[in-house]
């Protein structure tokens, strides 16, 4: 059988590919198991979907991990992510190197039980210098929390004199966000069928191209991911404009 990846256009690979990993718990549901151990088997997708990332020179991998409105789910659940995390970090942290993969995180990090700060925060730093591909985790993360904090910031330094109204531009506000070192996303994916957004990079998914599919992400793998590039390579990008303005653009 042939690979997908053979039949992959190597010149239209997104730079930046951000997944909504959904279906751990029905996964779980659906094997009479604990929730927790659908998040368990989500972290093999985790490494899948990084390692065919690598493979296809995909330079920003982003996953929504655990969102600001994750918090209200059952405590035992909460905690079990928490320590899944750390955990995986940790464990993961030697194999991060030894590909060439920049950690980094979007959210508020603070706010996280301290283990896990301190875990992501030591990854990050150990990972600072690789250059092959960035791994951006979005943990207590939310989309709406992002833009009222970058809100706060501009609103006190027009106050504090060292900003002018006038120059809030669309590139300035980029620059008040958690992701204003990483480009906007060109594909995001979700699994598990659902076809929602989930306070999920709101402003940076603008132009992106969505790719939904059912399958549940603890079985997510190489495949899925190359079939959802394959998607995202039979579209066109008009950005606004008509077809034929793409060719004369070129
Ligand atoms: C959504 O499924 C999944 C999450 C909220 C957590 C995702 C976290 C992991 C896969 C572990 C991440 C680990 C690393 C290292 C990044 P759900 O629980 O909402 O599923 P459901 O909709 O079927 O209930």
């Amino acid at each position: 059988m042939s690979d997908l990846i053979d039949i992959l256009d190597k010149n239209k690979v997104p730079k930046h590919v951000a997944v909504i990993m959904d279906g751990n718990g029905r996964w779980a549901k659906e094997r009479g198991q604990n929730r927790l151990e659908g998040h368990a088997m989500g972290v093999d997708s985790v490494r899948a979907t990084l390692k065919a990332a690598r493979e296809l020179g995909v330079s920003y991998l982003t996953l929504y991990a655990f969102s600001t409105e994750n918090w209200s789910r059952p405590k035992e659940e909460v905690d079990g992510l928490m320590d899944l995390l750390v955990h995986s970090i940790t464990n993961e942290l030697d194999e991060l190197n030894e590909n060439g993969v920049r950690l980094t995180a979007i959210g508020d990090i603070d706010g996280l039980p301290e283990k896990c700060s301190l875990s992501l925060k030591n990854a990050i730093k150990d990972t600072a210098k690789n250059k092959q591909i960035t791994l951006v985790l979005a943990l207590n993360y939310s989309s709406k929390w992002e833009i009222t904090k970058a809100i706060q910031e501009i609103s006190n330094d027009v106050s504090n004199n060292k900003l002018l109204a006038s120059e809030i531009t669309d590139s300035l506000v980029n620059s008040y966000l958690s992701t204003k070192e990483i480009p906007d996303p060109e594909l995001l994916i979700r699994t598990s069928g659902e076809h929602r957004i989930s306070n999920f990079l709101l402003w940076q998914i603008a132009y992106t191209e969505f790719y939904f599919t059912d399958v549940h992400w603890p079985d997510f793998r190489r495949d899925d991911f190359l079939e959802a590039i394959l998607d995202y390579q039979k579209r066109e990008r008009r950005f606004g404009k008509v077809s034929e303005q793409l060719i004369t653009d070129k």
